[in-house]
């Protein structure tokens, strides 16, 4: 089976690149399965429910979610309807929407899980023990389980994967924005990179406007961080193969478009 996975959609110069590159990815790859992460599909921060039928109108058979899930105070209108959305699965007990969702290529199921790293970033509930929760609650329907783990410090993201090695089909890192060289299978069939990258502008600091991120670092003052209204832009993915029957993943490639890395030329 395989699996595409389109790493932080930002804004509508993310949302263009979906709507481009989606059927080409389609056309080459096949992918039976799509997720995306729409943490910042909406002007950078959060989604609106739009967003989240428009991604899925495109392909999207999942919509995973990270940090910014509740910067558009529209999801919470939504998310309890929204049935392929998924946020991160250690919010505290309480929290609207779902961290495990299970998602169906023909008869077979496919779990879907989004975490949250805690090191440099706010405190959540333990990673590592909700992960061990969730797929052990995911293994009674099914042996492909996916996770998206968004978080900030590669040793945590690291740590997770070899965590949950055998135990799951793929973990992907998201949330820094900047892809990671790393995509591997490690030793007991688990498909892993540290971070998928983002899927929006180019040319700026982590997809939003570098002039005020810029000012920032120099005065120390607080700046107002927006997406670049034109320019060029990216697609940042990965490409899984899963045995469907084991859940082991077989191959594990990463796709980046830009300009500098053109894909379809
Ligand atoms: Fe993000
Ligand atoms: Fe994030």
């Amino acid at each position: 089976m395989k699996l595409l996975f389109i790493g932080d959609v930002v804004g509508s110069p993310g949302r263009e690149m979906v709507k481009e590159y989606l059927p080409k990815l389609k056309e080459k790859y096949k992918p039976h399965t799509i997720i995306i992460n729409g943490e910042n599909s909406a002007a950078g921060r959060g989604i609106t429910n739009k967003i989240y039928r428009q991604l899925m109108e495109w392909g999207a058979n999942a919509i995973t979610l990270g940090n910014h899930a509740w910067d558009n105070k529209e999801i919470f209108e939504f998310i309890d309807e929204a049935k392929y959305m998924v946020r991160p699965a250690n919010f505290p007990k309480g929290t609207p929407g779902k961290g495990l969702i299970f998602i169906k290529w023909n008869t077979i199921e496919v779990a879907v899980i989004n975490l949250q790293g805690r090191t440099f970033m706010p405190p959540l509930d333990c990673p590592f023990k909700t992960a061990e929760q969730l797929v052990e609650e995911a293994r009674k329907r099914t042996n492909i389980i996916f996770v998206d783990f968004h978080a900030e410090a590669t040793s945590e993201k690291q740590a997770l994967g070899w965590y949950l090695d055998g135990k799951v089909s793929a973990i992907v890192g998201t949330h820094t924005h900047v892809q990671t060289a790393d995509e591997r299978i490690l030793p007991n069939g688990t498909a892993y990179i540290t971070d998928v990258g983002m899927t929006g502008p180019y040319d700026g600091i982590l997809g939003m406007n570098r002039d005020p991120i810029i000012y920032k670092f120099i005065s120390s003052l607080p700046a107002r961080f927006e997406v670049p209204k034109e320019g060029r832009t990216q697609l940042s993915g990965v490409l899984l193969d899963i045995d469907e029957k084991c859940g082991k993943a077989k191959k594990i490639e990463r796709i980046l478009i830009n300009e500098d890395h053109p894909h379809f030329s």
